[in-house]
């Protein structure tokens, strides 16, 4: 069912049990989401014992792009998540996917968690397997540092919008990673979480190989909890296969240290074999494995 407002304290301390922390913090966060609307209540689906009201299980929808929203992966209690539940929480997420112009909704099961009642309750809500993901979290006080790079840098704001659009729309041809652009400027707010003008420049970088742009890095940091991803670092194909690849992802990773970066979380597709080199070489520590899982509208 929908989240009440009545009841996110209710889904505060069902989240801090969870992940830790106190219940407190979390509802403050989350009242903070919901005063700057980066939180919708109607983007909570959540189970409630009919008892005392406590939420036992939640999902949400987070937009990513234009037409493109993560379903969180479910998270409930112990004996909670029986499949007539879960069929309808994702039947009630995909709803309101229709109802947002939302085409693509996608999400990312542990293999820890997906049990035979998830797996069919998502097939009977309309997802299908597209692929497997590896996951990494590291420390970033662990990871290397930069050595000097045969690609120079320039950020978004000096070599112009249009020009990092390009370099990402090829860098996204030809691997499961790509990311859609076809949304113009907006599209790299969506991937940074917030609007580039109102970040620090560095989160969007172009790197050129003798004038020629052929890299694009993406850069997030949150800047209360210091976790910290990559939302995307490509080569155009032409660039690829030279050993630029560790030149990228060293300068994404320098920039998430230079901006207060704490822990790195990123992950790639199973098949996408440089960008696993690249995790391993780099010594980011397996996390997880996951399914890939997509609805269309
Ligand atoms: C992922 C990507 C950045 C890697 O860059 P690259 O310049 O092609 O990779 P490098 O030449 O630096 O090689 C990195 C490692 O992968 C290996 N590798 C590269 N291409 C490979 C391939 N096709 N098959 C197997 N291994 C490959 C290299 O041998 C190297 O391994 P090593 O460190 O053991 O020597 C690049 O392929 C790319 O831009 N892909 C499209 C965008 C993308 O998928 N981004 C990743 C997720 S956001």
């Amino acid at each position: 069912m929908l989240l009440q407002r009545s009841d996110l304290p209710a889904y505060a301390a069902h989240l801090a049990s969870r992940d830790g922390g106190s219940a407190a913090a979390v509802l403050k966060r989350l009242e903070r989401e919901l005063a700057d609307g980066a939180l919708c209540l109607l983007d909570v689906f959540v189970t409630l014992d009919p008892l005392d009201r406590r939420v036992t299980g939640a999902v949400r929808l987070v937009s990513v792009a234009e037409r493109v929203a993560i379903l969180t992966e479910w998270r409930g209690d112990e004996g909670s998540g029986t499949y007539e539940e879960l069929f309808a929480l994702f039947s009630e997420a995909t709803a309101r996917a229709i109802d947002r112009a939302i085409e693509e909704v996608i999400t990312r099961i542990e293999d820890r968690a997906i049990t035979p009642d998830y797996e069919r309750a998502l097939r009977c809500a309309g997802f299908r397997l597209t692929g497997r993901r590896i996951e990494y979290k590291t420390p970033v006080c662990r990871l290397p540092c930069a050595p000097p790079s045969r690609l120079t840098w320039r950020t978004m704001a000096d070599a112009g919008d249009e020009l990092v659009l390009n370099v990402l729309r090829e860098a996204s041809v030809e691997t499961p990673d790509g990311v859609d652009v076809e949304a113009g400027p907006g599209a790299i707010g969506q991937l940074l979480g917030r609007a580039y003008t109102t970040l620090d420049p560095r989160t969007a970088q172009i790197g050129s190989l003798d004038g020629d742009p052929i890299a694009v890095v993406l850069v997030r940091v949150d800047r209360h909890s210091g976790w910290s991803t990559l939302p995307f670092m490509g080569i155009v194909p032409e660039g690829r296969g030279l050993g630029l690849g560790r030149q990228v992802h060293l300068r994404g990773l320098e920039t998430i240290r230079a901006l207060g970066g704490t822990l790195y979380h990123d992950g790639t597709d199973e098949s996408n074999v440089a960008m696993v080199r690249l995790f391993e070489r780099h010594d980011c520590v397996k996390h997880s494995r996951m399914g890939a899982w997509r609805w269309p509208a």
